[in-house]
């Protein structure tokens, strides 16, 4: 074969995968080929690969005999969206898609580039694990890609999609990433699977129901999105890409917008008169943003807090909300982890953050005391207190105790704080409050079911309203609800050279 023929043929080989027969297999289990995969996620004709012609080492158990450029990894970089990103996608038709030492160093070599040169590393898993014809290089292969997500992360985002099997040890380096995505029926992620499950603990359960994307949305929260099929799954990344920056040292991208009439007159009968009565936080949050632009992230985990992407005046923002129509908007131990997580990416990237209060406060109870709401809650304490990104606060209705410290009160750093007149600042409810503060007036009352209502209803009228926070300056303004976009659009303009230099040290001790 002359010169320019082997390379032809070379490279009609690594784009073959393992075979026309194992890709019929992979197109009949409703899954993309790694290459499809890719054609779908980044702008036509700019996928660059790297390392097509690279080829395992493994001279055991018959290895030398089955030899596959490409080793079961596509590699490279493209643009989405014009915007430079690096790629890898897993090919399940070659060794199903296992990790060999040269399958790593071909995603340690796209990693370390994605360091150097500021953009991110969007991976595409679809793979049986560690390569087991390889031992230990295989192991050591996955230990060397974790430690560049650990050392990328906060430097440069990184996305991972679940696209099939991503078991053991090899969703660890997933775990680190910023964001994960999976696909239902076709993906699942767990340490040990159902068969290990079965005899350690007795259990009888699917791969689907262990770890499946359904099962990670919602339950564990390990994923971010769970999407209906992997072209929906590539949409995702594609729109998630469009509100971040390529790295920590850059901003996220600035769509155009032509300043119109921002007043949104739909936000002053948003709050019910009943103040117990639960409304949709989702439906300020699509008044406050750019039409359309509202990106949930982690919908169906922790539903009592709402986070995620937005425009507003074409900037990118985070949004971290109280969700009053689920179990009342309360903080608990998972809304704390998840608010928390959210905020520090945000931080981590230069993403403003908008945070939406309406909280009675901590859920109270033995489950959650003794499974840590203390250090849980925390970590979003910690996090919006350390987050030096532009914030600014709205406090729709409640703000009571704890919870309004911890939802980015003036004391810890916000930037800009606004009330609705609605809104309710104290150490608790009314009630509560009455019944303690007033018990010996109440128990000696002719009436005492009276007196603590007369008692609530002046501790209403103390406290219940954003005037004494206002009065003091811990609420910078009570505005009209209707107007609070347009006082978004200026704030946030404002804040946009914020700078604010934090101690030296060489991190902080966020309680984990
Ligand atoms: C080598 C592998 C492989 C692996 C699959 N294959 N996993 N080859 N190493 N880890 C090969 C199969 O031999 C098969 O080759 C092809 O890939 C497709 O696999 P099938 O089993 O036919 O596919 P399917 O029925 O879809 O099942 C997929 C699967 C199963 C559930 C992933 O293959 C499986 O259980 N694989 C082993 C998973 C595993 O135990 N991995 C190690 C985990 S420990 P042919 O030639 O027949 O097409 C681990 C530690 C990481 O990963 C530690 C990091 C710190």
């Amino acid at each position: 074969m002359d010169k320019i023929s082997l390379l032809q043929h070379k490279t009609e080989q690594a784009l073959q995968g393992g075979g026309a027969k194992r890709i019929e297999a992979q197109h009949k289990k409703g899954k993309l080929t790694a290459r499809e995969r890719l054609q779908l996620l980044l702008d036509e004709g700019s996928f660059e690969e790297i390392g097509m012609m690279v080829t395992h080492r493994s001279r055991d158990f018959g290895m030398e005999k089955e030899i596959y450029p490409g080793d079961g990894v596509v590699t490279g970089y493209g643009t989405v969206n014009g915007r430079l990103v690096y790629v890898y996608s897993q090919d399940f038709t070659v060794f199903g898609g296992s990790l060999s030492e040269t399958h790593a160093e071909k995603i340690v070599k796209i990693m370390d580039l994605a360091m150097q040169n500021g953009a991110p590393v969007i991976g595409l898993n679809d793979s049986g694990g560690a390569r087991i014809q390889e031992g230990v290089v295989s192991l050591g292969g996955y230990a060397d890609i974790f430690h560049r997500n650990v050392k990328a992360s906060g430097v440069v985002p990184q996305i991972s999609a679940i696209m099939g099997p991503c078991a053991g040890g090899a969703v660890y380096s997933p775990a680190i990433t910023d964001f994960i995505l999976m696909v239902e029926h076709t993906s699942y992620m767990f340490v040990t699977g159902p068969n290990v499950v079965k005899t350690v603990t007795h259990e009888t359960v699917t791969s689907e129901e262990l770890g499946g994307a359904h099962t990670h949305a919602s339950k564990s929260g390990v994923t971010h999105f769970a999407c209906a099929h992997e072209v929906e799954c590539i949409e995702n990344i594609k729109k998630l890409v469009s509100y971040i920056p390529q790295n920590c040292e850059e901003d996220a991208p600035v769509y155009d917008y032509e300043l119109a009439d921002e007043t949104r007159k739909k936000l002053n009968d948003i709050i019910p008169a009943n103040p117990n009565q639960p409304y949709d936080i989702k439906e300020v949050i699509e008044e406050l943003a750019d039409a359309g632009s509202f990106m949930e992230v982690h919908k169906d985990y922790a539903e009592n807090i709402v986070v995620g992407f937005a425009r507003i005046g074409g900037r990118s923002i985070g949004i971290v909300a109280n969700q009053p129509a689920y179990l009342a908007g309360v903080l608990d131990i998972n809304s704390s982890k998840k608010g928390a997580r959210f905020t520090r990416f945000c931080d981590a990237f230069n993403i403003p953050l908008l945070v939406v209060v309406d909280v009675p406060g901590f859920l109270p109870g033995t489950d959650q005391e003794w499974n840590g709401i203390i250090t849980n809650g925390a970590k979003l304490l910690y996090a919006l207190s350390e987050a030096t990104v532009p914030k600014i606060t709205v406090i729709t209705r409640k703000a009571y105790g704890g919870a309004y410290d911890v939802m980015n009160s003036k004391h810890i750093g916000a930037d800009l704080n606004y009330a609705w007149p609605t809104a309710e600042i104290a150490v608790m409810g009314a009630k509560g409050a009455a019944e303690i503060i007033f018990k010996k007036e109440i128990s000696e009352a002719t009436d005492p079911e009276a007196k603590l209502k007369e008692k609530e209803a002046e501790y209403i009228d103390k406290f219940a309203n954003p005037y004494m926070a206002a009065a003091r300056g811990f609420i910078d303004e009570v505005i009209m609800p209707a107007d609070t976009r347009a006082k978004l659009i200026k704030g946030f303009k404002m804040l946009e050279n914020k700078v604010v230099k934090m101690p030296k040290r060489k991190h902080g001790n966020i309680p984990l």
